[in-house]
């Protein structure tokens, strides 16, 4: 398994709410049922601090050494959280997708998790998502609809 380590957002420093921010600009709106339109830099700054997650981390491959022996940690390649409910969020960013970084960081969670109740919410379209997470046992329950109003986009940002 590609190796990984999940570091909570809030161990990262400053920077993660802009890696945080790239990520959400990638994401596309039908892979996506949380999140319809992209918030402004100070809205999404207010969504972190909010610690919106019971858990955040961003995905790192694991620190390489340097020549003294000290670790020096890489750039993160994605995020994920799980909520109170047990519901896990795993986005990787485009460049670093297909080289098994959400595999893992998944495999992770899971074992931060034995035993309890885990979800994931995806979108009929996601079949990246749908594969990855059937790929450990995960079994489709139900489906879930939406009417969309005025006012809606803003709440869900
Ligand atoms: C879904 C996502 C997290 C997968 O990340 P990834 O690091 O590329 O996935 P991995 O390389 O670990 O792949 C693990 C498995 O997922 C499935 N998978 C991943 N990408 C896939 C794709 N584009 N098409 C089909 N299956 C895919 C495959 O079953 C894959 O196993 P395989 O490589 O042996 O076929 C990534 O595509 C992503 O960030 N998408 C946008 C955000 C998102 O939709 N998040 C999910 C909401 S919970």
């Amino acid at each position: 398994m590609t190796e990984v380590i999940l570091i909570p957002v809030e161990e990262w420093g400053g920077d993660a709410v802009h890696f945080l921010y790239d990520l959400l600009a990638q994401r596309r709106p039908e892979v996506n049922i949380s999140h319809k339109a992209m918030p402004s830099f100070s809205q999404h700054e207010a969504f972190c601090a909010s610690k919106p997650y019971a858990g955040w981390w961003l995905v790192v491959p694991r620190p390489l050494f340097d020549g003294a022996g000290r670790a020096v940690f890489q750039v993160p390649v994605g995020a994920c959280y799980i909520t109170k409910m047990g519901e896990i969020g795993i986005q990787i960013s485009r460049a670093h997708q297909r080289k098994g970084y959400a595999r893992t960081a998944l495999n992770t969670l899971i074992e931060m998790h034995k035993g309890r109740r885990l979800l994931a919410n995806i979108a009929p379209g996601n079949e990246a998502s749908r594969k990855l997470f059937e790929g450990f046992g995960f079994k489709h329950i139900q489906n879930t609809f939406e009417l969309e109003q005025h006012g809606n986009a803003e709440k869900n940002a």
